[in-house]
């Protein structure tokens, strides 16, 4: 039997349906949920990240502050940017679409940005408070991961997950949250640096995918029935397709007939990150005016 595709769409949507209400109670008593989001340079998919995430904040009753600075911007300016943004009250969060123009240290931004303004959970503060357990955000792939499992009532507790890719965005991140008491899963993470992947991925009973390589998971290096989760967002060209390219995850599409469980790309992590994302804001909103 092949593998149940999981809607990332709709599970997204009960979340986002979620955050619009929260931002209804706050437009009640004048506040409205604000997002700073910031774009250098014209890298065409982080174009069309930000104007994704810019609709869904539109539809969720929240304002989103839409910065587009040139690719030559130093990293002085975007600095002083980030300050201001920092000391403006009606700006709730803070995101910095990455990755940078070349010649800005990504880190340096990052850590300039306030960490209770901080929704996409990238800044050492909010790691570490990730770490260690405490309140703080979660970085939005990684949790919208962990929140499609949990709404698909896929046992975690005790089952092997296998986290493909160690990036700080979703590898590390997601590795730490499945090990989370709460969760209870046990982690293997594999890297470029692993040798003989499939060793370890067809132990899975979550194989998580993120290492940014089309197609890197055949079928015959998944557990049959397992959990796939498809993290991938790749640019592949093609002739035939409109826009010249189309969209590969990193699990190989024939992955279908193995799998109990399986992402498809689109349509699957992408709209639940856009999800996490709106209900991180709201609730940096609400901090604010307890
Ligand atoms: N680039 C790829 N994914 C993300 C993300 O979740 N947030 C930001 N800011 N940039 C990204």
């Amino acid at each position: 039997m092949p593998a149940v595709l999981i809607d990332g769409k709709a599970i997204g949507l009960k979340i986002r349906e979620g955050a619009k209400a929260r931002t209804a109670v706050l437009r009640e008593r004048g506040i409205v949920p604000c997002l700073a989001v910031v774009l250098a340079g014209e890298d065409p998919a982080s174009l069309s990240y930000v104007s994704a995430k810019e609709r869904a904040l539109a539809e969720a009753g929240m304002e989103s502050r839409d910065i587009r600075l040139p690719a030559s911007t130093t990293e002085a300016e975007l600095l002083a940017l980030i300050a201001e943004l920092n000391r403006d009250e009606k700006v709730h969060g803070i995101l910095v679409q990455l990755p940078l123009p070349a010649h800005i240290a990504e880190d340096r931004v990052i850590t300039a940005i306030d960490p209770a303004k901080d929704v996409d959970g990238f800044h050492p503060v909010s790691v570490g408070n990730m770490v260690l357990g405490r309140p703080g955000f979660l970085p939005c792939t990684p949790f919208g991961v962990l929140t499609l499992l949990r709404e698909l009532h896929i046992p975690l507790a005790g089952a092997h997950a296998v986290v493909v890719g160690r990036s700080n965005i979703v590898g590390k991140p997601l590795a730490n949250l499945l090990t989370r008491k709460d969760v209870n899963a046990t982690v293997t993470i594999c890297h470029t640096g692993t040798k003989d992947l499939a060793r370890f991925t067809r132990e899975a009973d979550i194989l998580i995918a993120a290492a940014g390589k089309p197609a890197l998971i055949k079928p015959d290096m998944i557990k049959k029935g397992a959990a796939v989760i498809d993290v991938g967002v790749n640019r592949v060209p093609d002739s035939t397709a409109k826009k010249g390219y189309r969209l590969c995850g990193d699990v190989d599409p024939a992955a279908v007939e193995q799998a109990g469980y399986i992402t498809p790309v689109p349509g699957g992590v992408g709209p639940m990150t856009i999800a996490m994302l709106l209900q991180n804001v709201v609730q940096a909103a609400e901090r604010r005016t307890i």
